[in-house]
């Protein structure tokens, strides 16, 4: 199953959330493959760092032209010492060029292996551009995290215009983050969300707490899942894996 972490806006947790699935289902025992196509490569930065520097990256991978060869990705795939696999983001990326059919590249790119992985999990760039449509047109499941604030929300509408667009065939599941469930605006938003996810023939998984171990993990690039196993986001996004998993075997 391939699965990218979409949404236009910034900041609402998409890089952390594909980061958690993929340490979530390496934590299960799953072959996982992680794959940073942000030309700002958040999750590449907050994962835990590779053994060794890899070879080639994710920009190595993609063809450049309609023409164009490309390294194989098993050359820009490292194993991180939480065992989750990882093509690294790349800065390069920004200099990537569309091309009649470019946003079938990635998906080319991942079919050789895609067997080989029980999920690959696709972080995306934020305000729509090459990658977020290639993301997007690999995946055979959505993902879209978005915080309970009305600005986040309000970015819902593109993004699912978005994805209807460059995969209408795709499963779309919206899942809340960085809830405080406390917050009157946080109740108010949820309910937004939850709606705004039926009227889009989407899934809404559910939320994600807030809680600092995301950011003190990240900051020490250590797995949730080594660092904090019994936090509730780590919680979270393991239902949210399972969620997921589970669709798939009924659909
Ligand atoms: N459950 C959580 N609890 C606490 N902090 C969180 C949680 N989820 C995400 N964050 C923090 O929120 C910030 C934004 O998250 P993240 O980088 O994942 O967003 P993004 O959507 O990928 O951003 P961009 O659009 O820039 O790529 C980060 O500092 C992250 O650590
Ligand atoms: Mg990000």
């Amino acid at each position: 199953m391939i699965v990218a972490v979409v949404h236009q806006k910034g900041g609402v947790g998409k890089s952390t959330t594909a980061a958690a699935l993929a340490q979530a289902a390496a934590y299960a025992g799953r072959r996982v493959l992680a794959v940073d196509v942000n030309p700002q490569p958040t999750m590449t930065m907050i994962l835990p760092p590779p053994p060794a520097p890899p070879r080639s990256t994710i920009y190595d991978v993609l063809p450049q032209t309609e023409k164009g060869t490309a390294v194989p990705i098993t050359r820009a795939t490292v194993t991180l010492p939480d065992a989750v696999e990882l093509v690294t983001g790349d800065r390069r990326l920004q200099l990537i060029r569309s091309w009649p059919g470019s946003a079938r590249r990635l998906k080319q790119a991942l079919s050789p292996v895609a067997g080989d992985y029980d999920i690959i999990v696709i972080d995306c760039p934020p305000q729509g551009g090459e990658m977020q449509t290639a993301g997007i047109y690999a995946a055979d499941k959505i993902i879209v995290p978005t915080t309970a604030e009305p600005a986040a929300v309000a970015e819902l509408a593109p993004t699912m215009n978005a994805i209807r667009t460059a995969n209408p065939a795709a499963d779309v599941a919206i899942v809340a983050t960085m809830v405080d469930a406390r917050a009157t605006i946080t109740k108010i938003m949820l309910a937004r969300i939850s709606e705004a996810a039926a009227g889009y023939g989407a899934a809404f998984l559910g939320n994600v707490r807030r809680a600092a171990a995301v950011q003190e993990a990240q900051a020490l690039r250590r797995s949730l899942y080594e660092y904090a196993p019994h936090s509730k986001p780590a919680a979270d996004y393991l239902r949210i894996l399972e969620a997921i998993t589970e669709e798939k075997k009924v659909g």
